[in-house]
């Protein structure tokens, strides 16, 4: 009968498995800066999802092209595509989550601090009309300066009054899933049983590893835990050097959005025990945002898990971190009210 129901509710051939006796939620997602490097690999992934019903393709050009080469994939989603500032409003609408890879990458040379000065304004305008046209949705923002972009969103939502701690996310899962895969080949373990947090920010040392909880555990010496953390801090740049001029990680950051939006999903959808880290409002430590591992349910971050137990290294790290974060905070909250 439960067969019965989710076919004749237009559900699809997902929820016809012989144990799924509820079909799965309708969920919209919008990809804001679709049309990008991180953008097309990150919409044909969530193209992939079998939680997604809807999926809407935003950017200034280009989503034409790439929404209809996407809509041919015979999975559930339905796609479109939304081209220019015009069309914004349409993109958004009835959002569920909106992931936000819109604005410039580095290039050879640059830090994360240097893209401020175009990425600011573009998350600035996106999230005034996410504010406008899905106040409701959850926020993946991966826009960079993290540090910095998501203080930016949140005080446009507050200005807006929409704010809502719970739904803005900064998406730092590809420090997880680098320090993952570092961990692994130096630990001689399976890299797919791996678990490690990262907590702190996503930009060179306010990116802090936590390999003294990583699992399965494995005695690595100190230089090599020092190794690892500093080319996790600097998967980013090691990326952009290799791309020499052409950009930053875009395939491994579309499978990190695609992983963190797909946990997003699974929150809403009353999926139990879905942790992830993310760079949300909290107050694990004095500042103000800061990554940690987060709890994802029906309504978002349902809670910001603590640190754990650091080692001297990673006390001392934090430390380090401090000063940098809060600084790029605090250039992103000066930003969004001058
Ligand atoms: P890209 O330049 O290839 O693509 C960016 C896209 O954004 C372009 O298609 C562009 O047309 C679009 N865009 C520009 N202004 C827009 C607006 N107002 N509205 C909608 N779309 C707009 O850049 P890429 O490589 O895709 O990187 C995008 C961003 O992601 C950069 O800021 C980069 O630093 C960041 N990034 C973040 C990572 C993270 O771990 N959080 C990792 C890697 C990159």
């Amino acid at each position: 009968r439960s067969l019965h129901s989710a076919v004749s509710r237009g559900a699809s051939h997902l929820t016809r498995r012989g144990y799924a006796t509820e079909p799965v939620p309708e969920r919209k997602v919008a990809v804001l800066g679709a049309a990008g490097g991180i953008g097309q690999p990150l919409s044909l992934l969530m193209k992939l999802n079998p939680l997604v019903s809807s999926l809407s393709l935003y950017d200034i050009a280009g989503t034409p092209g790439v929404a209809a080469d996407v809509s041919h994939i015979n999975t559930r989603s339905e796609v479109a595509g939304y081209q220019g500032e015009e069309e914004l409003g349409k993109a958004l609408e009835g959002s569920d989550v909106v992931i936000i890879p819109a604005g410039v990458p580095r290039k050879p040379g640059m830090t994360r601090d240097d893209l401020f000065n175009i990425n600011a304004g573009i998350v600035k305008a996106l999230c005034t009309a996410i504010a406008k046209y899905c106040p409701n949705a959850l926020v993946n923002m991966i826009s960079n300066p993290v540090n910095s972009t998501v203080p930016i969103a949140a005080e446009v939502f507050k200005k807006a009054g929409t704010y809502d701690e719970k739904r803005l996310f900064g998406v730092t899962t590809l420090d997880v899933v680098r320090a993952k895969t570092f961990y692994a080949g130096k630990a001689k373990v399976p890299v797919a049983d791996v678990n490690v947090p990262v907590v702190g920010g996503h930009a060179g040392v306010t990116i802090l590893p936590l390999f003294s909880q990583a699992t399965p555990q494995a005695n690595l010496d100190d230089d090599v835990i020092k190794a690892l953390t500093k080319r996790t801090q600097d998967g980013g740049t090691e990326v952009v050097e290799a791309k020499a001029g052409k950009g930053s990680a875009t395939l491994s950051m579309a499978y990190a959005g695609a992983l963190f939006a797909d946990a997003c999903l699974k929150g809403l959808n009353g999926v139990p025990d879905v942790v992830e880290c993310s760079f949300v409002q909290s107050n694990v430590t004095e500042l103000p945002f800061f990554a940690s591992k987060v709890r994802l349910g029906k309504n978002g971050a349902e809670e910001v898990l603590g640190l754990g137990p650091l080692s001297d290294y990673e006390k001392h790290g934090l430390e380090i971190l401090k000063p940098e974060l809060l600084a790029s905070i605090e250039k992103g909250i000066k930003f969004a009210n001058q």
